[in-house]
């Protein structure tokens, strides 16, 4: 049997498949930093059949739902999420891009309003897909598919 990088968890959330090397910023995403409570283990370049190498992240005790767990499609497109109960794996499913985002985001056009010093106001984008993915901001229009650049 392959040996576990690291241990099978009671409860909670498992994001498997993450590009190699970007599992910190799925953390980001996740908003999950210094100051969270959840036990969090985080292997970065584990081999992969599929992958060559991947990161995965295990957030115990946490059931992080769907639509924040689907942002991380910006950056790991290929990630699957297990959610585990009592050592079981209760669901699996592959992250999907959402199609609207608020946050997480920020417009890379400078004199965007979203970017004003003054009264600053939440990003908001669309989520485009055409041969690649890529982001419309909703006050300025523009458009930018370097999301790693881009996190708030
Ligand atoms: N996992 C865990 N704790 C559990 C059960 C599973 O941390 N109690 C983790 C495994 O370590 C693995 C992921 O959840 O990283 C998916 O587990 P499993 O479906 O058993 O593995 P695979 O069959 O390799 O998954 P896939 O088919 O998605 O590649």
């Amino acid at each position: 049997m392959e040996q576990l990088t690291i241990s099978k968890i009671r409860e909670g959330t498992v994001i498997d498949h993450i590009n190699a090397g970007k599992a910190p910023l799925v953390l980001k995403i996740l908003g999950i930093d210094k100051g969270s409570k959840e036990t969090v283990s985080l292997a970065m370049n584990v081999p992969s059949k599929k992958m060559g190498k991947k990161d995965i992240v295990k957030v115990e005790g946490k059931f992080l739902g769907e639509e924040e767990l689907n942002k991380i499609a910006l950056i790991a497109p290929g990630a699957t999420i297990n959610i585990i109960k009592d050592y079981k794996i209760v669901k699996k499913f592959k992250v999907t891009p959402p199609e609207k985002l608020e946050g997480i985001l920020r417009c890379p056009n400078r004199n965007c309003i979203s970017n004003a010093e003054r009264e600053p106001i939440t990003p908001k984008f669309k989520i485009v897909k055409k041969s690649t993915l890529f982001a419309v901001c909703e006050y300025c229009g523009r458009r930018f598919s370097n999301f790693e650049d881009n996190l708030e």
